[in-house]
């Protein structure tokens, strides 16, 4: 059996993910290998990546130890169906949105199954994956994939009822982000502010804040507190968002996203 890593579908994620595992030292071209849909974009992407990518998933399953399904959701099942037979066993990684590990297993029933929900800023190797371990998935399974996607970004285990606020918090979690740049970028600017300029004072401070929380021993509460003090503007700022509810409005967003997710599924 050799050990190398096959991608059924070689897309914007996996995309991000294989160029993180060659990048990070992780894995060498000769490790990984993939398929697409079409001739042209197998040859665009073997360019780009500098690894095999073929359009045959058979061949590609039967050579690979490990598979990761990562073609769009509602192609998985015609997939998997393709390949059963050159599975026997090996480890199945799935960052399909929406797809249990239990309609997997249906399949190819005597796989440890790995699934996750990755985001897109593992294409700047600040990714964040959330991953739920199948049925016959172990301790082994999880240590590898998470040392695996660790290469891209950070990496939670949670359980797969929990894997629907996942995708609202971190999988969606960019577009949010971006929304709330944009919305801060047009206020700058509204006041007077070039909106090239308020952008970058939005994100260098996005960036900071985030930094800030992940190296303090402060309590989120406690870093607000430090900079809302008593009689200043901020204090003035956060008072509004508290006005505004704030915390009503993203605890409605990651709920209604998380409630779709998990109608996909
Ligand atoms: N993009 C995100 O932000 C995001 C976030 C979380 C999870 N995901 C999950 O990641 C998965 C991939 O998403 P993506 O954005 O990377 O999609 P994508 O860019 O559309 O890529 C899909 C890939 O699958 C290939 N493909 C289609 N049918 C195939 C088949 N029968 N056999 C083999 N390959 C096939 C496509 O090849 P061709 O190019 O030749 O058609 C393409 O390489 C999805 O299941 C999605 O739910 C994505």
């Amino acid at each position: 059996m050799s050990n190398k890593l096959g991608f059924m579908g070689c897309g914007e994620m996996a995309s991000a993910i294989i160029k993180g595992l060659l990048s990070s030292g992780f894995m060498h071209t000769s490790d990984i290998h993939a398929t697409t849909h079409t001739d042209k974009s197998a040859s665009a992407k073997s360019k780009i990546l500098k690894i095999k990518v073929i359009t045959n998933n058979k061949d590609i399953a039967k050579d690979s130890e490990i598979i990761v399904l990562a073609t769009k959701p509602n192609q998985i099942e015609e997939v998997l169906q393709e390949i059963k037979n050159e599975v026997n066993g090996k480890l199945i990684i799935s960052i399909a949105a929406g797809v249990s590990t239990a309609k997997i297993e249906n399949i190819v029933d005597k796989s440890p199954v790995v699934r996750v929900m990755p985001n897109t800023p593992m294409l700047v190797s600040e990714g964040m994956c959330g991953i739920c371990l199948g049925k016959l998935a172990t301790e082994k399974e999880e240590k590898f994939v998470t040392e695996m996607l660790s290469q891209v970004g950070k990496v939670v285990t949670v359980t797969e009822e929990q894997i629907d606020i996942v995708t609202a918090i971190s999988g969606s979690g960019p577009a949010f982000f971006y929304q709330i740049f944009e919305d801060i970028a047009q206020a700058g600017a509204k006041l007077g502010l070039d909106y090239e300029k308020a952008l970058i004072l939005a994100l260098q401070t996005a960036i900071g804040s985030a930094k800030m929380v992940q190296n303090t021993t402060k309590t989120v509460p406690e870093l607000v507190a430090s900079v809302a003090t008593k009689g200043g503007c901020t204090e003035v700022g956060v008072s509004e968002m508290k006005a505004l509810n704030s915390s009503n409005l993203f605890a409605e967003v990651i709920r209604k996203t998380a409630e779709k997710a998990h109608a996909l599924g």
